[in-house]
C-alpha cells in the first residue's frame, strides 16, 4: 500500500493491497495512465501513446509536439473550452464571463492518513497508517483559480477515495458551474455499464448494458439520491460476471442530486465521471472561497461483482459507518407502522409490545403519527409535539413502560418536512424551499424546510433534541418522505438561488452531525418512502438504512441483492410483514417472510397480537436462530449465489472472517414440476476444512448435522430438498469441524 512519487519522470503510483492507480504529468496536466491489477512498475512512462490525429482534435503545442491533444490525452480532472470536446469534470465562469480555463500542476503533497473533508461525510481512518493521500495542487494563474485532486489509498481496502476541493485565489469573483468529485480516462470502451435502477418500491434493481457511443449515464435532479437511480456505476469488461473479471466501480458519499456518466469517445477510450449533478447547479466563489466536493470511491475489482461488493462492504461497514452501533450487534425490532398506520393509542402500542416481547424482539418501534394531531399525512409535520390524545402520559410513560417490559424504545420522526397544516408551517411561512409568488408544489401534503438556512436548521435541531431528551429514546427512524420543487431560499440572495439544493445538504449534514453526536447511544436509521436515499452520505451519520417500503419477500429478493452490490447488509433494514402483503397483496409463507428479513437488519411490522399460537412459535424460532446467527448476517462476508435477476431461484450466503461458520439461504419463487435435482455451489469456504450442515429453520428441530469437505460445497456444491409448493425458503448454517 502507499503512494510513491517518481519525481524525474513525474509519475505518482497509488497503490492498494491489490490495485494500481498511475498517474503521469504531461506538460503539467495530470494524466491517466492505468488503474487495474497491481503493477510493480516497471516502465510505467511507456502506457501512455499519443500519436498526432486530425486537425480536428486541437494541439496546444504545436511547436514543441503535434502528437498531444487535450481531446485525446486521457486526463485526472479535464477541464472545457482548450481542446478537449469531451465532457468536462469542471467548468468555472470568470469574471468577465469566459469559460476558457485550464488547470496544470503546481505542487502536490503526500500525507499519512486521511484528512476529513469538511462539512461532508467521507470514509475515514482510525490510524494514520491505515491509509496514505496524495494532494495535487493544479492552478490556473491567469484566473487565479487552484483545485486540489485528493486521493487516498487504503492499507486494508481495494479503494481509492476521491475528492476536490476549489480555491479562488484571485480578487474577483467565479462561478463553479460544474464540479465532479472523480473523472477517469479508462483506456477501452468495450465495457458494460451497470447500476441500480428502480422506482418507490422497487429499488436498486440491477441493469446492464453495452456501453455505446457518445454519452450514457444516470442522474438525480430530485435533491435526493433518490428511489429511481442510485450513486453508482460500475464498468465491466467483456465476460466479467460475478465472480470474474475486471469491474470498476464509482459510488458518491453524497445524499442530493448527483450524476454519474460514461462517455464513449471517438477513439475508443471512456471517461467516466461521477459528482455533484451539474444541472441547475452553479455555486458562487468569491475571492479567498472555497469548495469542496463530496467524496467518490473508486473500487476496482479482478473478481468481478462478487469482488467489487466485499470491497464495499468491508469499507463501509469499518470506515464510513460510525458511531458505537457500528461494531454492535442490531437490536431486532417491531416496527407498529404495518400494524397500525395513524390508527393508534397507548393502549394498542402495549399489546403490540407485550406480543412483541414475548416473541423475544427486542426494540420496538413508534412510528410515524405520535405527535401533533397527525391522524392522517394531511398534518403536524413539524409540530413534534407529543399528541396527547394517543399518549396521555407522553413519550416519557410509554418509553418507561417499554422498558420495564425488558424493551428499547426507538421513534421515527421527519425532521426536514413540513406540513402547510401545522403550527409551524403558520407561524414560519417562509421557512419551506420556494420561489416567491409561485405556487408551493405539495408532495403527500407536505413541503421541503429550507435547510440551507442556519436559523431553520437550528431551530429544527433543536425540537428534535428536545424529542429525543423527553423520554428513553435508543433508536430514531428518521425519515423523508419527498423530493424537491421550487427549489429556493428566502435567505439566499439571487445570484446564489441555484446553490440552495447543495446547501440543503450541507445544512441537513450539519443536523445530522450534530444530533448524532449529541445522542452517541442512539441508533440511528434512515429512511426515505423507504429506500429513496439510500447512499454512502447517510451511512456516515446512520449505520443502517430502510431498505423500501415494499416488505413482500418476493419483491425483497430483488431489492436486497440489488442492494448488496454495494451496500453491506449490516445497513439494510428488512422486516417481516403481515400477509396478503400490503404492497403487492402477495401471500407468502412466513418461513420464506423470515428468511428474507434476516438477511438484513431483522425486524417485524405487523400487528404481533393478530398472530396464531402456531405463528407465534414459529416467530420465536426464527428471533431465536437469527440471533445466533446474527454476527455473521451482520459482520461477516457476504456472497451471492443465484441472482432474482435471472431467473426463479435466489441464494446468497454469509461467511465469518476466519471462515469456520457460514449460513446460506436458498429461496425457489414458484414451484417446478418435475424439476431439476439442483446443487447450489458455495463461496469463501476453506477448500481444506470440513463443515458440519445443519438445515435450520425447516422445523424446531433445525434437521440433521452432515459434514461436507469445504471443496465439494464449492466446487460440487450443496444438494438442494425443499418442499414442494411455490414460495420455497431453506437456511443451511454451516459450522467448521
Ligand atoms: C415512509 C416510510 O418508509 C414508512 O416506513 C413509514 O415510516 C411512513 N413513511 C410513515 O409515514
Amino acid at each position: 500500500m502507499g503512494i510513491r512519487f517518481d519525481g524525474e519522470k513525474r509519475i505518482f503510483h497509488l497503490q492498494t493491497p491489490n490495485s494500481s492507480y498511475v498517474i503521469r504529468l504531461i506538460r503539467g496536466v495530470p494524466a491517466h495512465l492505468y488503474w487495474g491489477r497491481k503493477i510493480r512498475g516497471v516502465a510505467l512512462e511507456r502506457l501512455l501513446r499519443t500519436v498526432e490525429r486530425p486537425s480536428f482534435s486541437p494541439q496546444p503545442f504545436p511547436r514543441e509536439d503535434r502528437t498531444l491533444s487535450f481531446d485525446t490525452l486521457p486526463q485526472e480532472y479535464p477541464g472545457y473550452g482548450t481542446g478537449d470536446f469531451r465532457h468536462p469534470a469542471y467548468q468555472v465562469q470568470l469574471a468577465d464571463g469566459t469559460t476558457a480555463v485550464e488547470l496544470s500542476y503546481d505542487s502536490h503533497r503526500i500525507v499519512r492518513g486521511k484528512p476529513p473533508l469538511e462539512g461532508l461525510p467521507a470514509t475515514y481512518v482510525e490510524a494514520d497508517d491505515e491509509a496514505e493521500t496524495l494532494e495535487l495542487v493544479l492552478v490556473n494563474r491567469y484566473a487565479g483559480l487552484k483545485a486540489v485532486l485528493s486521493y487516498t489509498v487504503f492499507e486494508r481496502h481495494d479503494a481509492i477515495a476521491r475528492s476536490v476541493r476549489f480555491v479562488n485565489e484571485s480578487d474577483k469573483d467565479m462561478r463553479l458551474l460544474r464540479a465532479f468529485s472523480a473523472s477517469v480516462d479508462l483506456p477501452d470502451s468495450r465495457y458494460d455499464l451497470l447500476h441500480l435502477s428502480g422506482a418507490w418500491a422497487r429499488e436498486r434493481h440491477i441493469e446492464r448494458r453495452r456501453l455505446a457511443p457518445g454519452m450514457q449515464g444516470i442522474e438525480s435532479r430530485r435533491g435526493a439520491s433518490g428511489h429511481q437511480h442510485n450513486p453508482f456505476l460500475a464498468l465491466l469488461a467483456p465476460g466479467a460476471d460475478e465472480d470474474h473479471g475486471d469491474v470498476y466501480a464509482f459510488n458518491l458519499v453524497y445524499s442530493g442530486s448527483f450524476a454519474a456518466q460514461a462517455e464513449v469517445e471517438q477513439f475508443g477510450t471512456t471517461r467516466v465521471t461521477i459528482g455533484l449533478n451539474p444541472f441547475d447547479f452553479s455555486w458562487l466563489l468569491e475571492p479567498g472561497a472555497s469548495f469542496q466536493t463530496p467524496e467518490a470511491i473508486l473500487v476496482y475489482s479482478p473478481e468481478g461483482l462478487g469482488g467489487m461488493s466485499r470491497t464495499f462492504h468491508r469499507l463501509y461497514r469499518t470506515r464510513l459507518c460510525r458511531g458505537v452501533h457500528r461494531d454492535r450487534p442490531r437490536p431486532v425490532l417491531l416496527n407498529n407502522w404495518e400494524a397500525t398506520y395513524f390508527n393508534f393509542d397507548e393502549t394498542k402500542l402495549l399489546q403490540l409490545a407485550e406480543a412483541a416481547r414475548s416473541l423475544g424482539i427486542e426494540l420496538f418501534v413508534l412510528d410515524d403519527g405520535w405527535f401533533g394531531k397527525r391522524d392522517s399525512d394531511t398534518s403536524s409535520l413539524g409540530d413534534w409535539k407529543v399528541d396527547e390524545r394517543k399518549l396521555p402520559g407522553g413519550l416519557r410513560r410509554l418509553g418507561e413502560r417499554l422498558n420495564e417490559m425488558g424493551l428499547q424504545f426507538g421513534l421515527w420522526v421527519e425532521p426536514e418536512m413540513v406540513s402547510p397544516d401545522s403550527d409551524l408551517y403558520r407561524k414560519h411561512p417562509d421557512w419551506c424551499l420556494h420561489v416567491p409568488g409561485r405556487r408551493r408544489t405539495e408532495a403527500r401534503n407536505q413541503l421541503v424546510l429550507d435547510f440551507s438556512r442556519e436559523d431553520v436548521c437550528d431551530a429544527v435541531a433543536d425540537m428534535i433534541c428536545d424529542v429525543l431528551r423527553s423520554a428513553p429514546i435508543r433508536y430514531v427512524k428518521w425519515d423523508m418522505n419527498r423530493n424537491m420543487t421550487e427549489i429556493g431560499s428566502a435567505a439566499l440572495p439571487p445570484e446564489r438561488q441555484r446553490e440552495t439544493a447543495h446547501r440543503y445538504m450541507l445544512g441537513l449534514y450539519r443536523v445530522l452531525e450534530r444530533i448524532t453526536r449529541e445522542f452517541p447511544d442512539v441508533l440511528f436509521e434512515s429512511c426515505s418512502g423507504g429506500g429513496g436515499r439510500f447512499d454512502p452520505g447517510m451511512l456516515y451519520y446512520m449505520p443502517q438504512t430502510w431498505t423500501s417500503d415494499n416488505t413482500d419477500a418476493v419483491s425483497r429478493l430483488k431489492i436486497q441483492y440489488g442492494t448488496s452490490l454495494v451496500y453491506p447488509v449490516s445497513s439494510m433494514g428488512a422486516h417481516v410483514s403481515a400477509v396478503p402483503n400490503h404492497q403487492v397483496g402477495r401471500v407468502t409463507p412466513l418461513d420464506m417472510r423470515a428468511h428474507v428479513a434476516m438477511s438484513g437488519n431483522f425486524g417485524y411490522e405487523l400487528d404481533a397480537t393478530a398472530l396464531s399460537e402456531e405463528e407465534k412459535a414459529r416467530v420465536r424460532e426464527h428471533i431465536r436462530l437469527y440471533k445466533e446467527i446474527r454476527p455473521l448476517v451482520q459482520f461477516g462476508d457476504f456472497y451471492r449465489l443465484l441472482s432474482p435477476f435471472e431467473g426463479n431461484e435466489t441464494a446468497w450466503m454469509f461467511v465469518s472472517e476466519d471462515r469456520t461458520e457460514a449460513a446460506v439461504f436458498y429461496f425457489r419463487v414458484l414451484a417446478e414440476a418435475n424439476g431439476p435435482l439442483r446443487r447450489v455451489r458455495l463461496k469463501g469456504l476453506d477448500p481444506e476444512a470440513n463443515y458440519a450442515v445443519v438445515p435450520a429453520a425447516e422445523g424446531a428441530d433445525g434437521g440433521t448435522e452432515a459434514v461436507w469437505g469445504g471443496d465439494q460445497l464449492m466446487y460440487a456444491g450443496l444438494p438442494i430438498e425443499l418442499r414442494q409448493g411455490d414460495f420455497g425458503s431453506r437456511l443451511w448454517r454451516l459450522r467448521r469441524v
